[in-house]
């Protein structure tokens, strides 16, 4: 259960390094950099890392169309450096998890070219085909990515269903081969080594066999997707029966290996929902926390998400939490605010290594890289140009790492695929491992003191009365109890823990280094204060 007491690290390969000076990030570029991750005295010390896909693809979504499951992107590497980066990873003890995305293919796939090519392919129904009905398509399912999720095929006559881009057929999970084909990609990327999955969409592989129309809910949402109750088009009840047969898979590798489904809910999600596709501990190990993405900063939003996941979890469940990804703005921009911000980046990560659950960080945030929305000409992203100027996209959190004050940032030698963070001069890897001070000795600091403390790793979690303003939870595991406290406002804090029946901390963590060493028997915070304490 090695995940349960891991942080993982996710890395949006296309932007992390880029090796061989064509501007965008690649395998032996990470296999470069992974000294910075773990292993070494200066590492940040992550366990393992989630890479966004890697496998061939036109690119259309950025390798969220996959066009062949069992091969690397050219523009990657291949699999010999694939398993190289498998190797070396092991040697600095980082475990990998690829990115499973298989509600669609690309319609590159040579599944899909051969199911589009005729009424009679054997692969015809690898997809999900209908004739017109009155000329028109067979319900009012739409694309996430707006306009019709049926999309024409004039050679044939009928439509095909697409949940995202047209570029993305969805495979028909009701087709057996199609489950076996799957099944076999899973046992091929498991024999190569990999230690697990993180499951796109997962709660999206079956739809309604009957194809019934969506209620709408007109209060819902302002584009048409979001007033639909996605009651047909997912979550599906079939999808239990296929992760059950996928964790059996996993399970057969010595138990050992991890699966993390990204139920897609519409925010703040729906814990109960979520963890409902853990079945009783046959299937995914975790489903994907992304509360925090919409948390507010301040105290009661992220306390009432911590108790509600918490509560919609049984003995079997194992918590997670995520504060940035590669489709949400990061957090270190949603909570901007002059020269507060970096030290609510810093409270936000010892919430974040601090709670019950595995916690999943995103590249460069231990150094706070900014979001940064970026001209038209430059979106690359399909759902910016779709939604220009309403919404410029996902590519804003995606931009290259910033190594150091470089000309690219030395991120490449070349000009990346997407701009540099204006800051970059400022904001890089460089200059945050000279500063004692910075976000990056935050990050790793906690990290470590999380890897040392059974207590943080797997103890049980209390959320305590407090001050309304300061988030308190203890952490108790055997005799041992961790108080942590953190102070989301700008201003002084007397925490007035009702409960607690001493007085006494001795501090192990302070963002403010003030407290450090010390005992305190007062609990007060400075602004934008937090620390973690033994109890005694
Ligand atoms: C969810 C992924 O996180 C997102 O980046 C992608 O565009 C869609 N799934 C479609 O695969």
């Amino acid at each position: 259960m090695w995940w349960k007491e891991a942080v993982v690290y996710q890395i949006y390969p296309r932007s992390f390094y880029d090796s061989n000076g064509d501007g965008i990030g690649d395998l032996a570029g990470i296999i470069e950099k992974l000294d910075y991750l773990n292993g070494k005295k200066d590492s940040l010390g992550i366990d393992a890392i989630w890479l966004s896909p890697i496998n061939p693809s036109p690119m259309i979504d950025f390798g969220y169309d996959i066009s062949d499951y069992k091969d690397i992107d050219s523009i990657f590497g291949n699999l010999e450096v694939f398993k190289k980066l498998i190797k070396e990873s092991k040697k600095r003890n980082i475990k990998i998890l690829m990115d499973l995305v298989v509600n669609h293919t690309s319609d590159q796939h040579p599944w899909f070219i051969e199911s589009r090519s005729s009424l009679e392919n054997p692969k015809r129904d690898y997809y999900i085909w209908v004739d017109p009905v009155n000329g028109k398509p067979p319900n009012n399912w739409l694309g996430a990515f707006g306009g019709n999720a049926w999309e024409f095929d004039t050679e044939t006559h009928q439509y095909y269903y697409h949940g995202f881009t047209v570029e993305q057929p969805d495979l028909n999970w009701r087709n057996k081969d199609v489950q076996k084909e799957i099944q076999d990609v899973i046992k091929f990327w498991l024999d190569l080594g990999v230690d697990g999955f993180r499951l796109d969409v997962v709660n999206y592989y079956f739809k309604d066999e009957k194809l019934r129309s969506n209620p709408i809910d007109l209060l819902k949402g302002l584009r048409p997707y979001d007033v639909q109750i996605h009651k047909y088009d997912r979550d599906r009840k079939e999808t239990h029966s296929i992760l059950k047969k996928f964790r059996k898979i996993l399970d057969s590798y010595n138990g050992n290996r991890v699966s993390i489904g990204e139920v897609f809910i519409e925010p703040p999600g729906n814990p109960k929902l979520a963890n409902s596709y853990l079945g009783e501990n046959d299937e995914l190990h975790m489903a994907f926390n992304f509360a925090f993405l919409y948390s507010s900063w301040n105290a009661f939003s992220f306390r009432d998400e911590i108790i509600a996941w918490e509560k919609a979890l049984d003995q079997n469940g194992w918590p997670n939490y995520t504060l940035s990804n590669h489709d949400q703005i990061r957090h270190i921009s949603r909570y901007k605010k002059g020269k507060e911000t970096v030290p609510r980046a810093k409270l936000a990560a010892l919430l974040l290594l601090s709670l019950r659950g595995t916690p999943f960080l995103y590249y460069g945030e231990e150094i706070g890289m900014e979001d940064q929305p970026l001209p038209k000409e430059k979106i690359q992203d399909p759902l910016g140009k779709k939604y220009w100027p309403i919404f410029s996209g996902r590519d804003r959190t995606r931009l290259p790492m910033c190594w150091d004050g470089s000309k690219y940032a030395g991120f490449s030698e070349v000009e990346p695929w997407l701009p540099l963070n204006r800051n970059y001069k400022e904001v890089n890897v460089e200059n945050s491992l000279e500063d004692k001070n910075s976000l990056f000795y935050t990050y790793k600091n906690l990290l470590e003191i999380r890897r040392e403390s059974k207590t943080l790793k797997k103890g049980d979690i209390e959320i305590l009365k407090s001050n309304k303003e300061i988030l308190a939870y203890l952490r108790t595991y055997k005799s041992e109890r961790i108080l942590v406290l953190i102070n989301f406002t700008n201003s002084d804090q007397d925490c007035n823990l009702k409960k607690l029946d001493t007085k006494k901390l001795e501090i192990i963590f302070d963002t403010h280094n003030k407290f450090i060493k010390e005992k305190i028997s007062d609990f007060y915070l400075y602004p934008n204060q937090g620390i973690i304490g033994k109890v005694i």
